[in-house]
């Protein structure tokens, strides 16, 4: 059973957005996904409950799920699914480290910026003390990488120079991903030839590899 966690101390950083982007890769693809919302803002609910106004539109299974044990509730929880993803807060570090043990693989997403690699190490801190009690696959995601990059050339070379595990794929800034969210669809259904999707696609299929699914 794999379980996606999606992590960051920090907000904002594309946590909801991508959970959500790619467990509906994972729906329009026939496996049936769980979608764990730990986050007591409740992104990911809200967006679950817009979607739901349509109902010509396939969606996830979803549980709001703010909680300290998710560790210890997880195997009841994903009986049944093809996939699980936890979307979590920043700020809860109970939920947070729950949520991380919960879990088989995490998915850091960053934003290339200095505060966003301080941050960083933070939350790869957290994941290496969780390895203390079962192996977890963690790797970074850069997203809302600006058109223009030098700063996200520092940002590749300090997590190269560090050794961090990156996904080869990275999300540009794109208003597509907003202007989804808002109507309840992913970037795939809202715009399914636009660039948001094309990188979407690409970052399922490494997913996919890394999960070592088909
Ligand atoms: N690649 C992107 N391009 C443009 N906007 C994005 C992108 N990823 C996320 N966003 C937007 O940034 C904001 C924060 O994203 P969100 O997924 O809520 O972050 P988090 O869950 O980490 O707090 C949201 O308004 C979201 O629509
Ligand atoms: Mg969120």
């Amino acid at each position: 059973m794999n379980i996606i966690c999606m992590a960051n101390e920090k907000g904002g950083t594309g946590k909801s957005t991508v959970a959500i982007n790619i467990g509906l890769m994972a729906v329009k693809e026939g496996k049936r996904v769980l979608f764990i919302d730990a986050d007591p803002q409740a992104s990911g609910f809200a967006f679950y409950e817009r979607r739901q106004e349509n109902e010509n539109l396939k969606s996830f299974q979803m549980v709001m799920k703010p909680s300290k044990s998710l560790h210890r509730d997880i195997d009841e929880l994903s009986r049944g699914f093809d996939l699980v993803i936890i979307d979590i807060g920043g700020r809860d570090s109970k939920i947070f480290r729950s949520a991380i043990l919960a879990s088989t693989h995490v998915i850091i997403p960053t934003q290339p910026s200095q505060f966003d690699l301080w941050s960083l190490s933070n939350t790869l801190d957290i994941i290496e003390e969780a390895r203390v009690f079962k192996p977890i696959e963690a790797k970074v995601l850069l997203n809302m990488v600006p058109a223009r990059a030098k700063l996200t050339e520092d940002t590749l070379s300090t997590i190269k120079e560090e050794e961090i595990p990156c996904f080869k794929t990275t999300l540009g800034f794109r208003v597509a991903f907003r202007e989804a969210i808002t109507q309840g669809l992913s970037v795939m259904e809202y715009e399914p030839k636009g660039k948001a999707a094309f990188e979407i696609k690409k970052l399922w299929e490494e997913i996919k590899t890394w999960l070592d699914i088909k």
